[in-house]
């Protein structure tokens, strides 16, 4: 996979602090907002910007598509976190979420998050792990934000609260865990191969593909999380790909365009 190439940048001077440190931890190099117009398209694909909104991931040509930055508080997040149906969503109900039962998840493939916002949000205690610097650099500034939101939301401060991001390989940190240190479910959604000339895949995915790569050594990843699960191992699929590893799950729930692969490994405690 050819890299894209990324810049950081801000967008107002109050932020450059921000985004030189964020330039040297990355090791990316850092352009001041007044060259980003002067900055051929043939030298960078994406800029890494701070703003006034947050950190987001724009293409250098702004009509391939719009920013991706992660927002817990507004558009889709509020509006599944308010009308998504609970416990009665397919996500709840592969890892087991009950009125009675939020089990500790262990996310071993954070992304920007929002899988483990919506179990932090039917009380699941989430400790989400993200091994891509770019990727986790956008979650962590999402959950930043949020945090600070949540001072004028108790709803909104205790999901934060049960949101936990640590950067770093998966597979790497589940070796160095003790043997007996078990999960109650451990939670899996690798990066597909991309499909190629599909429509279908947004373009934000596209950049998300770009940036992420495939996940090719998932199926390792599936045979660690199943021996660091108390409970379950869920699998988050689309509903067309096959089973990960060739791993036949104990059973299956549908979503819309995903589905859950459920190892049941022992009964729910309730
Ligand atoms: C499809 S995305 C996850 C999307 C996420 N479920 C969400 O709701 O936003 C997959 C992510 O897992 C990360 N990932 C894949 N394998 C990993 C590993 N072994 N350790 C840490 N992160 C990993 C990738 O970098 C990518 O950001």
């Amino acid at each position: 996979m050819n890299m894209p190439t990324i810049k950081i940048t801000y967008s107002d001077i109050r932020l450059q602090q921000d985004a030189e440190t964020l330039a040297e931890k990355l090791n990316l190099p850092l352009i001041d907002f007044s060259q980003i117009k002067h900055t051929p398209v043939a030298e960078v694909d994406y800029f890494l910007e701070y703003a006034s909104d947050g950190l987001c991931l724009k293409p250098a040509v702004r009509s391939n598509h719009g920013p991706v930055r992660c927002n817990f508080n507004s558009g889709a997040n509020v509006h599944r976190r308010r009308h998504g149906g609970g416990n009665g969503q397919a996500i709840a109900k592969a890892v087991g979420v009950s009125g009675k039962f939020s089990p500790q998840v262990l996310d071993l493939t954070a992304g920007l998050g929002g899988d483990a916002f919506v179990l932090a949000g039917l009380g699941c205690q989430m400790q989400m792990l993200e091994r891509n610097p770019i990727v986790h650099s956008l979650l962590s500034d999402g959950l930043q934000r949020a945090s600070i939101e949540g001072q004028g939301d108790t709803e909104l401060a205790e999901i934060m609260a049960r949101m936990n991001l640590l950067e770093g390989d998966s597979a790497t940190y589940l070796n160095a865990l003790p043997v007996d240190k078990l999960s109650d479910i451990v939670y899996l959604d690798p990066m597909f191969p991309e499909r190629k000339k599909s429509a279908k895949v947004k373009k934000e995915m596209q950049a998300f593909h770009g940036i992420v790569g495939a996940d090719e050594d998932a199926s390792a990843l599936l045979d660690l999380a199943l021996v660091r699960a108390r409970y379950r191992v869920v699998v988050k699929r689309s509903a067309s790909a096959g089973y990960l590893a060739d791993r036949q799950p104990t059973y299956s729930l549908e979503g819309k365009s995903t589905r859950f692969d459920v190892f049941a490994l022992q009964k729910l405690p309730i």
